[in-house]
């Protein structure tokens, strides 16, 4: 049996807001990133891969943003191998208590021929030119041998031995295509220790794809043969299948210590509250089977588990609902309950709000203490997420809206928007329905074209007064946009998430008017 203090550390590096905001649908605004920012610091994860800088203003931004403002975690920004990107990721990055530069490079065959159209030896004279210029900024580098799973290991015991000569500290093993299996993924960790002879002035990292659901096993055969970080996601977003799961990872490590004899400084307990978080920022439900967060992770419905775990729990549980933040109830506030209370609500979820935002939450409380009785957790999540998108400047605001429906009878939408200073009302009776007229009104006022890619609808707690939660996807010039709207009338959360998506257009371009 390991003890404590004979566990090996692994270095825990979430990429949430970098690979995951990749995902489509997933882009995230800067309140929102900086939130997704605080709530990782908060669950003790090591190294923040906050963004690529050099991808957009809105990259830079973020990535700045959180360098200048967060403490706790070690903020990485994204380059590849070129001066511009690296001079921008470190201008991102240079106000951070503690920057790493990211460098990356592909490395595989079929990558060298066909996107890079470059040879062994240019790769290798790249990547040492990228490593070296990160380390003149600051003296924490990593290198990722991008496609490194399909790279012939001669050739990236070559690279990687000549990355950590630049300066390299740490080397990140990708597996870009999500193509390894287990067994291959702790094979080239283990060739890298035998034959890079100065592997161990780096730390090895690992970084799987789930295209073939192997991500996370991936991830732990590299750790069993010796890699020291894992680079990874909470509810596993990512490019396509997505990345390696954060939470699934960790409590993997945590309760199989007896066979990893490894360990993390993540504070477990708040696996579930930054898991939801995540889950209500992208609009990316988690399915309710996914281990460790998933609603139904812990559930026994079979009268023969309930039986066994009434009379031992450990029967059917390898693990306590509560050390991953799980709450044993969430009915938690009604009509007479003070700010404090909420306040203290908000943390227990993960969020930190300003006074000023815990006020505005409060009075909506308030309202919605009115029209429902009891207030439940997801109630709560609600009202701050929609708190959060409203802080950010919106173009467009909803006034007012009528509409009226039924068998046999012409939808009709009466629907009034704030822009600027001017209040623009459009009304209308066509359309198959009270939400696709509340589509037709919304494109007729704001002058954009509104195409609906995906629309879910789901109650965000329990009874039919439940709140409605509707997220849904519009596509606009061949880009997706994403839309959240929470209300106890499901058209009027229909018509706020409407409103959130045209938000989202409009702050990348000048188009509506
Ligand atoms: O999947 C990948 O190869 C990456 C690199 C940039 C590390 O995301
Ligand atoms: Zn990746």
């Amino acid at each position: 049996m390991t003890t404590t203090e004979e566990m090996r550390p692994i270095v825990i590096f979430d990429t949430t807001l970098r690979d995951g905001e990749q995902s489509p649908g997933c882009s995230m605004n800067l309140g929102e990133k900086l939130e997704v920012a605080q709530a990782l610091i908060d669950l003790g994860v090591d190294v923040i891969e906050a963004g690529f800088p050099i991808a957009s203003p809105g990259d830079f931004e973020a990535v700045a943003e959180i360098a200048t403002s967060m403490r706790g975690s070690t903020i990485c920004g994204l380059a590849r191998c070129n001066d511009a990107d690296i001079d921008r990721a470190w201008e991102a990055l240079k106000h951070a208590e503690s920057a790493r530069i990211h460098v990356f490079l592909a490395t595989s065959a079929i990558h060298r021929e066909f996107k890079l159209k470059m040879s062994q030896e240019e790769i290798v004279a790249r990547a040492v030119a990228g490593v070296k210029r990160a380390v003149g900024y600051c003296d924490n580098v990593e290198f990722s041998p991008e496609d490194a799973a399909r790279t012939e290991h001669d050739f990236l015991c070559e690279v990687v031995e000549a990355a950590i000569e630049a300066g390299a500290t740490t080397v990140n093993i990708p597996d870009t295509v999500g193509y390894a299996t287990p067994a291959q993924m702790g094979e080239t960790i283990a060739v890298l220790r035998q034959r890079v002879p100065n592997i161990d002035k780096a730390v090895i990292s690992v970084h799987c794809h789930n295209d073939l659901g192997l991500a996370v096993a991936n991830s732990l055969a590299a750790v069993e043969n010796g890699a020291g970080q894992i680079e990874c996601t909470i509810n596993g977003l990512g490019e396509r299948a997505g990345n390696c799961s954060l939470e699934e990872v960790v409590m993997a490590l945590r309760t199989r210590s007896d066979a990893y004899g490894c360990c993390t400084q993540v504070n477990t307990e708040r696996l579930v509250p930054t898991s939801r978080l995540i889950s209500t920022i992208t609009g990316m439900r988690v399915q309710r089977n996914k281990a460790i967060v998933g609603r139904n992770a812990f559930a026994h419905e079979a009268g023969i588990h309930q039986d066994g775990m009434l009379k031992e729990r450990t029967t059917y549980e390898i693990m306590r609902p509560e050390d991953v933040g799980f709450t044993k109830t969430d009915l938690v506030l009604g009509k007479h309950s003070g700010r404090a209370a909420l306040a203290d609500r908000a943390k227990q979820l993960g969020y930190r709000l300003t006074g000023e935002q815990l006020q505005i939450v409060f009075d909506e409380f308030k309202t919605l203490a009115d029209k429902k009785k009891e207030i439940y957790d997801g109630d709560i999540v609600a009202l701050i997420a929609k708190q959060l998108r409203d802080a950010d400047d919106e173009e467009w605001s909803l006034v007012s809206f009528e509409t009226t429906s039924g068998s046999g009878c012409k939808p009709r939408v009466k629907l009034t928007l704030r822009h600027g200073e001017r209040e623009l009302t459009e009304e209308l009776s066509e359309g198959d329905g009270p939400i696709d007229a509340a589509f037709l009104a919304t494109e007729k006022i704001t002058g954009l074209t509104l195409s609906c890619k995906d629309y879910q609808v789901r109650s965000a707690t329990l009874g039919h007064d439940a709140q409605g939660e509707v997220t849904l996807q519009v596509e606009h010039q061949g880009k997706t946009f994403r839309g959240r709207g929470v209300s106890t009338d499901t058209v009027e959360a229909t018509v706020m998430a409407i409103l959130n998506a045209v938000n989202r257009i409009a702050s990348t371009t000048s188009e509506s008017r």
